[in-house]
């Protein structure tokens, strides 16, 4: 048994496990996208309902780019909470080319912001405003090593030559390993991982590094997302990857390791934006995340390591307390709604339609 794993042992001590009941400390979603207007109030109340806190991420049109907006954008996050939620939104910084050492450092220093995320220009949703060389974000970077902010990485490569199923190994080997030889003391998070390489890049840099784990990721690979037909509500960035991955990200979020935590990406789009000549990439987990997790760890027979994935290891890395609450799993089928309205259209659910084993049994601050 590894060092991390005794730990994350010890640590949980709120999870019990009786018949077919799990009780753990509330969870925290590190990796969420709430949108904005009517999209976030439609969504928000389903993250609020799984996650005591989550990490907001700054990918709307325009980006949060400043700490005035990430201010404002929290504020619109608060007053869309429904009645008696004291879900807590940890916001971020969007990261562009002319982003400021001094910015990101007020930004964090008031408070406003924990992290700042890098996307590369043009890699995914709301991305094109994104970084077009890391290198040249070198005092940006080098701030938030000296003041411990940490970065968020979607990690995959944009040159359009590179197949789409090797963009993330890619950016691992040619941008992220030298990202981290630059910025020694830099934290850094790989968002929603889903290469076996990148996991062991994780774990050979988890002093400094950790990764994400997505629901949709430990359950769907390559090849579902054409089972029977294209399906594009299981078509999100980074794409899944074959059933190797898929086993080795199962294998990886189950294992205890700490430096492995919820990032569920939920991210949702219109189904008009869905089901469309050229599909948005993303996919609306939130309604049915915790259950999809609770599953997986349930068939690798290994609940008890339930709670350091999902309420512990996150919040370490991140400098934070778990949480003091508590959240009870129980086996009991639960019916996932298939869509979820938003004025005038809809957003399909992960699973939705489907009756999965696991439901929330009860929710305690
Ligand atoms: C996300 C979105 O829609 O904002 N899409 C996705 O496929 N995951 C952006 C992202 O995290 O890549
Ligand atoms: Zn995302």
């Amino acid at each position: 048994m590894s060092l991390d794993r005794m730990f994350d042992s010890a640590a949980g001590a709120a999870a019990k496990t009786q018949g077919d009941c799990i009780t753990i400390r509330r969870p925290d979603d590190w990796h969420v996208h709430l949108r904005d207007g009517d999209m976030l109030r439609s969504v928000l109340p389903f993250t609020a309902a799984q996650f005591a806190r989550g990490i907001i991420m700054p990918n709307l049109v325009p980006p949060v780019t400043t700490p005035e907006m990430a201010a404002a954008y929290r504020a619109r996050i608060v007053a869309a909470l429904p009645e008696g939620s004291d879900f807590q939104p940890l916001m971020t910084c969007y990261l562009t080319d002319t982003t400021s050492p001094d910015a990101i450092e007020r930004g964090y220093a008031e408070g406003i912001w924990v992290a700042a995320k890098l996307y590369p220009a043009g890699a995914t949703t709301n991305a094109h405003h994104g970084v077009t060389s890391i290198i040249g974000i070198a005092p940006v970077l080098e701030r938030m090593e000296r003041i411990g902010m940490k970065l968020l990485i979607h990690g995959e490569a944009t040159d359009p030559s590179v197949d789409i199923f090797d963009r993330e190994a890619v950016f691992m080997e040619t941008e992220l390993l030298p990202l981290l030889v630059r910025h020694p003391g830099l934290k850094v998070v790989v968002e929603h991982a889903t290469t076996a390489e990148t996991l062991d890049i994780v774990r050979a840099n988890a002093v400094r590094a950790a990764a994400t784990i997505t629901p949709h990721h430990l359950v769907i690979n390559r090849t579902s997302i054409f089972q029977g037909g294209l399906r594009p509500h299981l078509y999100c960035l980074p794409v899944a990857k074959r059933e190797c991955h898929r086993l080795a990200l199962r294998a990886a979020a189950t294992s205890g390791e700490a430096c492995f935590f919820i990032g569920t990406d939920t991210a949702p789009h219109p189904r008009r934006n869905k089901e469309r000549e050229c599909c948005a990439a993303g996919a609306f987990v939130g309604a049915s995340a915790l259950q999809c997790y609770v599953q997986v760890f349930d068939e690798e027979g290994v609940l008890d390591r339930f709670e350091a994935f999902a309420s512990l290891n996150g919040a370490r890395f991140y400098g934070l307390e778990a949480n003091s609450g508590t959240i009870t799993l129980q086996r009991r089928p639960s019916h996932v709604p298939q869509a979820v309205p938003i004025d005038g259209d809809e957003v399909v659910v992960f699973r939705g339609g489907e009756i999965l084993p696991w439901s929330i049994a009860e929710v305690r601050a």
